[in-house]
């Protein structure tokens, strides 16, 4: 593919390092380099994993996320720098392309500014792809970063939506040496059993949507289907069946997933919600989601997770 192969130009040197190091110790000029009127803060792993890149190649990443951020909120904004450990298996892997299962070391950089269309979003990573004039950007930002993440057996994910921001994960591989024998993501954890209860899936993406409604079958649940909020509700209206409803956060049109949550709660007290989201948490209204009492679940997550927060909000339902 034409994106590897203009990733292959170049040579890495790779290291084992603290991906939480290189954030604190680039704070400083990434504040100067995005100005006073953009709002930065971190949030670090505590226990993050060390990881086998290219220094330089980190620091160029964080450097060119934290201007695209900045480029994308000329009135300002909110740009979060976030590093976290993540052990994914097949399912949570099955859209990343390219992404074998296994421990990875995530370093995320999010903003609050203009997102990007899905033209923009499908063609971002391509390189010389720029919508800011041949002055301003080569196009060669995103494309390297993919390229290095590619290289050093890891991934980029992107997520953006128009008006709503954009996150981008990079997925770097945990470094060798500290993992145990056996993988953390190979660990055996024991999967909680459904008692076939209906979750009403809603995500705007088909195939996500498709997806999710697989991995819940398999953990013996009944599935629904809608692709927004109020589509949701109708659905909601004629199913008295659905216990929970397992919500995309960030959708389009109107309604996001906390909106849809709290209708729900005005006018069906009992059904329980749960979240998902791709985005940087810290974006996401911490305060309602607090009041709301809701749980948000990471994109991607592994099967065992997914069944683990499924089935704590129904028994949470089921005592109150
Ligand atoms: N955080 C973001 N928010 C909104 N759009 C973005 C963001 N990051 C990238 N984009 C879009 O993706 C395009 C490609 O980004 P990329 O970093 O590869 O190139 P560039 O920023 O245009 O130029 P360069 O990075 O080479 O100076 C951008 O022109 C912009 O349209
Ligand atoms: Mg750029």
């Amino acid at each position: 593919d034409r994106l590897l192969t203009f990733a292959r130009r170049q040579r890495l040197e790779t290291r084992r390092i603290d991906l939480n190091e290189f954030v604190l110790n680039l704070t400083e000029l990434l504040r100067r380099t995005i100005g006073t009127d953009i709002d930065l803060s971190t949030s670090l792993a505590s226990d993050l994993w060390l990881t086998e890149a290219d220094p330089g190649q980190v620091e160029n990443a964080l450097l060119n996320l934290a201007i695209n951020a900045r480029d994308a909120m000329p009135n300002g904004g909110r740009l979060i720098i976030e590093t976290r450990n993540a052990s994914l298996d097949d399912e949570a892997v099955a859209l990343i392309p390219g992404l074998a299962p296994g421990d990875y070391v995530v370093l995320s950089v999010a903003d609050t500014g203009v997102g990007m269309t899905a033209e923009v979003k499908a063609r971002c990573i391509e390189p010389f792809f720029t919508t800011k004039g041949p002055s301003k950007g080569s196009g060669l930002g995103l494309s390297t970063i993919y390229g290095f993440a590619r290289q050093s057996g890891g991934n980029l994910t992107i997520y953006s939506e128009p008006g709503r921001g954009t996150t981008v994960n990079i997925y770097l591989p945990r470094a060798r040496e500290e993992k145990p024998s056996r993988g953390d993501a190979a660990k055996t954890t024991t999967v909680q059993p459904s008692k076939g209860e209906t979750v009403l899936v809603v995500e705007d993406d088909d195939r996500v949507r498709r997806l999710t409604c697989t991995r819940l079958k398999e953990l013996g649940y009944g599935t629904k289907e809608a692709p927004n909020g109020p589509a949701a509700l109708a659905i909601l209206e004629k199913s008295p069946e659905i216990k929970l409803v397992f919500s995309d956060q960030v959708m389009p049109g109107g309604l996001s997933g906390l909106d849809l949550a709290e209708v729900i709660r005005e006018k069906y007290p009992k059904i329980r919600v749960v979240l998902t989201s791709g985005y940087s948490p810290d974006l996401i209204g911490r305060e309602r989601v607090d009041r709301l009492g809701l749980k948000i679940l990471r994109k991607p997550y592994q099967q065992a997770d997914l069944a683990r927060v499924i089935r704590e909000a129904l028994e949470e339902g089921a005592a109150s």
